[in-house]
């Protein structure tokens, strides 16, 4: 069935690529943008997606440069904003992670608000922007209504929290102010196969994790965990749904990292997976996530995510089970 027109920003990135693979399968017509369109070896796995040579188109956007979403929107019906800077080392975070996802989120709603052919924005926030603030009370799992304190991250200099936190509510005032029909997904740590061959910053730490790096999941505590395919799904299903309106948070299953570790060392005994982490001192959270599963979304188990994944770290050689 064709299902119209949307477009993708970050076309290449881990999600967006898994979200193209879906929305293609569904019969729509995607138009990507990405950086650097002229990189054939990056965007080789679009190019391979089922659909891709009739209905996909790869244009080139920056997030930084005023006006640069203007032509891949127009005339979309959808847009799925997911690009955005993600973790690393900064030297000037405002600058490198914080602005570019503010004023770029800014950028391409200001691109959104030209077309007139808009039916919905779905943006691509992060459970990062519901859950790191002072008064977590154990009892009441997180919902939607939770925000993080951006002050608090600002303390804990965790730049990426402030880059989300920060998009998402600049997202809100400029689609409340310009009547444009915004849905926020918000995905808890996506676990699952890559389409692109070099893995970004999540999949790689689950790399690390797997072949017994305890460092980069230390700092994780407790965290939610999700199916890359769900995430997808939830994307499709709250641009579909009539009634879908808010912000949604899609995340499976919350567990300290020694719940996890325990889990993937006895599937997995031959790997070198951490046996357990110096206890951290996080607080105990859960999410509420009634709000999408009343719309149909049901989610795959831990089990199932680190299955596909492995299966996939293993398939493009960044792994072997011994
Ligand atoms: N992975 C997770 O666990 C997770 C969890 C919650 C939310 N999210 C959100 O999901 C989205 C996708 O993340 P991901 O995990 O798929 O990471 P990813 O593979 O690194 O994707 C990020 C994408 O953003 C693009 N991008 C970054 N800076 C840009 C700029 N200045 N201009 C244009 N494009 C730019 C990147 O383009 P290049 O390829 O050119 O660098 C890349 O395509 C992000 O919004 C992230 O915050 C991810």
């Amino acid at each position: 069935m064709d299902h119209g027109m949307v477009c993708v920003t970050g076309a290449s990135g881990f999600l967006a690529s898994w979200l193209i693979k879906r929305l293609l399968l569904s019969g729509y017509h995607v138009i990507g943008t990405v950086r650097d369109p002229g990189n054939e070896a990056k965007l080789a796995h679009l190019w391979n997606l089922q659909g891709a040579k009739e209905r996909l188109r790869l244009v080139k956007a920056e997030l930084t440069e005023e006006g640069s979403f203007d032509d891949a929107i127009m005339g979309c019906a959808g847009v799925f904003h997911m690009a955005s800077p993600v973790l690393g080392q900064f030297t000037d975070p405002r600058e490198e992670i914080v602005n570019p996802a503010v004023n770029g989120t800014l950028n391409v709603l200001r691109s959104c608000k030209k077309n007139p052919s808009l039916r919905r924005v779905v943006l691509t926030s992060s459970s990062s922007t519901v859950r790191v603030k002072d008064n977590l009370d154990p009892q009441i799992p997180l919902d939607e209504s939770s925000w993080s304190s951006v002050e608090l991250c600002e303390k804990l200099k965790i730049w990426y929290v402030v880059s989300k936190t920060m998009a998402e509510k600049a997202a809100w005032e400029f689609c409340n102010k310009n009547g444009i029909n915004l849905v926020t997904v918000i995905p808890s740590f996506v676990v699952g196969p890559s389409l692109p061959p070099t893995l970004c910053s999540t999949a790689s730490d689950i790399l690390g994790l797997l072949q017994g790096e305890t460092e980069r999941f230390y700092w994780h505590g407790r965290m939610g965990y999700v199916h890359i395919d769900d995430v997808a799904l939830c994307h499709i299903l709250v641009y579909e749904h009539e009634k879908a309106q808010g912000r949604y948070l899609c995340s499976s299953t919350v567990v300290d990292n020694d719940e996890l570790v325990s889990i993937l060392s006895t599937r997995y005994p031959t790997l070198p997976v951490p046996k357990r982490f110096e206890q951290h001192k996080r607080p105990y959270y859960e999410f509420n996530t009634t709000k999408i599963k009343s719309l149909g979304l049901n989610f795959k188990s831990i089990e199932e995510m680190f299955e596909d994944c492995i299966t996939s770290l293993v398939a493009q050689g960044h792994l072997s089970i011994p």
